[in-house]
């Protein structure tokens, strides 16, 4: 009967004629048997394979090196080791394919630095094993998140003719790689990688109520930091009949929800973060979970940064940009927990936002959260015809090419808000991984892309 080394090892009982397949991690030879250490990534810890000499298949054991892929049929017995509560007597062993000196991942542990040079290696480290699996869980709590809620999962597409976010830090779609007019080209206009599915998830909210659309995102963005990849996953919840206060209000929930996942879930991936990657971790997270999330209007943002005696790297001042450093310091040092900062200039905002009273400012909100600093950035949309059009006359947008956008506010509008939410950054917040790079199966960044 074939198993997992995850069904074996959470096993309740002793089992005979168990089918395993995985790989070597290490093997040490005694004069009588071997002991095989086995891990097929199914979870975290690998199963201890006793061999006999004299078994079926032994005569192969030298050849189960470091990466080799083994199959093993045996018993499984409680075991008398340390740190785990059962081992596998074999009654044959087969090798399945050989891993030669060479192979990269040895016993010695390799830092993600050099494993990001072999991104298609690294799952089968324990580090990357519990990353991807927790990528998963992950994806699987988004999905139950909205599901409870009534949200409709919405698929929008990733080629697109707009620039929602209208920086213009977009890879264009063509098939006139020498140029050629764009009405020659594939779709007879230009045409780019999405940014974001906002625009496209508005006009479902404006018939399903409330949606949700949870797909990869590109980004052209000349940015080499930590935090940011040019290709990247996002969640884009969209409520109809929704201000920003509601937005707030479940973009708040949803962080929680996620942390409370990642917290109370099975812990042995867990267990391997809090103890191995970041020490703070666990605690940082009961935090998160625990304790409401500070909420700062952008002018008092800016008023905290200004007395806080910092020396930063970039200006503070009202008008200007929030700062990966800014925002860091108001969840680290000021709040010492999540902060969702709101109402923020109508000059560094997308044109879709709701302008406010004051003439100054607009209804968007960032949620802000201690070691990543933005981790959702949203808005309420500007609902009323005659403001849309007039700052879309000011961007320089056709009001030809979002003809259909305006026609939301002009067949029933009703107030609605939404949110981003980068699927990476939350899960650098719940592994404590501090880079990017290291929690997408390839990362791309300018100048990356491999396998
Ligand atoms: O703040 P952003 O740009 O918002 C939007 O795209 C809106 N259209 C969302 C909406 O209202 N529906 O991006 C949202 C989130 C950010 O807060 C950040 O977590 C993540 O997406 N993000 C990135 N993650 C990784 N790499 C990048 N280059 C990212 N850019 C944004
Ligand atoms: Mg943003």
């Amino acid at each position: 009967m074939r198993r997992s080394v995850k069904e074996v090892l959470g096993g309740t009982e002793a089992a005979k004629g168990l089918t395993v397949q995985g790989w070597v991690r290490t093997r040490r030879d005694s004069r009588d048997f071997s002991f095989l250490e086995i891990n097929d990534g199914t979870c975290l810890g690998s199963l201890q394979v006793i061999a006999d000499a004299g078994i079926e298949g032994y005569d192969q054991v030298q050849s189960m090196t470091t990466g080799a892929s083994v199959r093993v049929v045996g018993n499984l017995v409680s075991s008398p080791g340390k740190g785990q509560k059962w081992e596998m007597q074999a009654t044959s062993v087969e090798l399945v394919g050989t891993a030669p000196e060479d192979y990269p991942l040895q016993k010695k542990r390799h830092g993600p630095e050099f494993l990001r040079e072999m991104a298609h290696l690294r799952p089968r480290t324990n580090l990357f094993g519990a990353v991807f699996r927790t990528r998963s869980r992950l994806a699987h709590a988004v999905h139950r998140f909205f599901e409870e809620r009534n949200f409709v999962y919405v698929h929008t597409p990733i080629i697109t003719a707009n620039d929602c976010e209208g920086a213009g830090e977009m890879f264009q779609v063509t098939t006139q790689p020498d140029g050629g007019s764009d009405q020659e080209d594939f779709f007879g206009k230009t045409t780019h990688l999405t940014v974001s599915g906002q625009l496209e998830g508005e006009t479902f909210a404006c018939a399903l109520t409330n949606i949700y659309t949870f797909g990869p995102t590109f980004r052209a963005e000349n940015s080499h930091t930590s935090r940011h990849a040019s290709e990247f996953w996002m969640i884009e919840p969209e409520m109809a009949f929704c201000n920003l206060e509601g937005d707030m209000d479940l973009a708040e929930e949803f962080v929680k929800e996620l942390t409370r996942e990642i917290l109370e879930g099975p812990n042995d991936d867990f267990g391997l973060f809090s103890r191995f990657v970041d020490k703070g971790l666990e605690e940082r997270l009961r935090c998160i979970v625990d304790r409401p999330f500070a909420r700062l209007s952008y002018t008092e943002a800016v008023e905290i940064l200004e007395k806080s005696g910092q020396s930063f790297d970039y200006p503070v001042g009202w008008g200007e940009n929030l700062q990966s450093e800014h925002e860091r310091y108001l969840t680290e040092e000021h709040c010492k927990s999540p902060v969702t900062v709101y109402d923020y200039p109508e000059a560094i905002k997308p044109f879709y936002m709701r302008r406010n009273d004051d003439g100054k400012t607009v209804a968007a909100m960032d949620v802000l959260v201690p070691g990543i600093g933005e981790i959702v950035g949203g808005s309420q949309r500007e609902e009323r015809l005659e403001a849309l059009r007039k700052t879309m006359s000011k961007e320089g947008l056709s009001e030809e090419a979002y003809g259909w956008y305006l026609d939301l506010r002009r067949f029933g509008t009703v107030p609605h808000a939404g949110f981003g939410l980068g699927f990476e950054r939350m899960l650098m917040m719940v592994t404590g991984v501090q880079n990017i790079r290291d929690v997408i199966p390839y990362p791309r960044t300018p100048g990356v892309c491999g396998p």
